[in-house]
């Protein structure tokens, strides 16, 4: 009975052992911008996406032939209303006819799960698109209930850490005074729609403006002795994470502390101007090999530790198109033809899809799942020594 009582207790925890490791799996996403006269056609786009293993991603508008590419890939979309469209969307009716047009004809069979309307707007040269926003998501938003879509497509709209008046320490996080007023309807909106608030967060930005103050392995996730918030005694040892839960600190002050927040973009330059310090292929492949690291690891933020930090890596391909800077044509993980711009582990993936090292990474609502898993095994393994136990007596 013994023997009996440890095959079965044996067996059991093989089986669910292999079920909470089997479980889904989710990647990082994509950010999938087109700014180039060089990239590949959207089929090719989404067979070095499949084969990278990424599940996520976003473009920056509605291009048709990407939306009908994509169609039964299982890669779920964000879709964009470009800023210049803001205005007119205002209008119930416009948006509904956009809705119409740009989004229920892909959908289910393209999996858009998101539309972000504008990208960084409070922070954009036309300042009369800060007025324009929260009405436009509130006409898409309409119109998507309209259509029955509203639980299936939530509505958003990045904002650039710019918004931020303090970040540091993060527990003084704050927002600009003059934008307090949008960002509470802003808030407001994404609060009663179950909505996150999505922030573009760069820490190259920060290090490139302050290369002797920023430690360099700070702001790339390296080992260091990173900074302790003197308020909230949270131990922060990268700048991503920290600039996060400044945004999370300045929602909680504007009275919105539950909002769920996410990184729309983060990414690392591999080649710069001469003034552009920091941006080069190494610090690039540094940077996005730890972050999709911490990812597999499944790290939230030290103010949000369970939930894990969702992410969207900017870019997938390097843009020959984008103006500025060099670094704004040197995001890219890709070159447009394919080949990696550098090593981020993705590698053994987009050549053998064989490969046992897998950067598919578990979500924050698989984390829960995994746990649960974790303590039904837990659970049941005290109940078969137990049993055992009750067994062994009689013996
Ligand atoms: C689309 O994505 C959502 C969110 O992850 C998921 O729940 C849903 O099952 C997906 N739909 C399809 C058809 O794959």
């Amino acid at each position: 009975m013994k023997f009996y009582g440890s095959t079965i207790s044996t067996l059991c925890l093989l089986l669910l052992l292999s079920i909470s490791i089997s479980g889904f799996v989710e990647s990082l996403g994509i950010n999938y911008g087109q700014v180039g006269n060089n990239l590949p056609p959207p089929e090719t786009v989404l067979t070095l996406i499949k084969s990278s293993r990424l599940t996520k991603a976003r473009i920056y508008d509605t291009n048709p032939e990407i939306l009908t590419a994509f169609a039964h890939s299982g890669v779920e979309l964000i879709v964009t209303v470009e800023n210049n469209m803001l205005s007119t969307l205002m209008n119930p009716q416009q948006a509904l006819q956009w809705v119409n047009s740009h989004i229920k004809p892909y959908y289910p069979a393209t999996n858009i799960t998101g539309i972000s309307v504008g990208n960084e707007v409070f922070t954009d040269e036309d300042t009369s698109l800060t007025s324009y926003v929260v009405p436009a998501m509130v006409s898409v938003h309409g119109a998507l209930s309209q259509l029955g879509l509203n639980s299936y497509i939530q509505v958003f709209s990045p904002t650039s850490a710019g918004v931020l008046q303090e970040s540091y320490p993060p527990s003084a996080g704050s927002f600009k005074p003059e934008l307090a007023n949008v960002i509470t309807q802003f808030c407001r909106f994404l609060h009663s729609t179950n909505a996150p608030f999505w922030v573009n967060a760069y820490p190259y930005f920060a290090y490139k403006d302050d290369p002797t103050r920023i430690q360099l392995d700070y702001v790339l996730f390296n080992p260091n002795a990173g900074m302790v918030d003197p308020y909230t005694n949270l131990h922060y040892d990268n700048m991503l994470y920290a600039q996060v839960d400044a945004v999370i600190f300045a929602i909680w002050r504007l009275g919105y502390g539950g909002l769920d927040v996410r990184v729309s973009e983060t990414g690392w330059p591999s080649k710069g101007d001469q003034n552009e310090i920091g941006a080069t292929v190494e610090n690039a492949a540094t940077y996005n090999k730890n972050l999709l690291r911490r990812q597999m690891a499944n790290q939230g933020t030290p103010l949000r530790p369970s939930v894990r930090l969702e992410v969207y890596v900017f870019a997938l391909f390097n843009e020959d198109m984008k103006p500025g800077p060099t670094s704004e044509r040197n995001y890219g993980l890709f070159q447009p033809d394919g080949t990696m711009a550098y090593n981020v582990g993705l590698s053994s993936l987009a050549h053998s899809s064989t490969s046992s090292t897998s950067i598919s990474l578990t979500s924050s609502a698989s984390k829960e799942t995994h746990k649960g898993y974790q303590s039904l095994v837990y659970w049941m393994f005290i109940y078969l020594l137990a049993f055992q136990g009750f067994m062994r007596r009689p013996t």
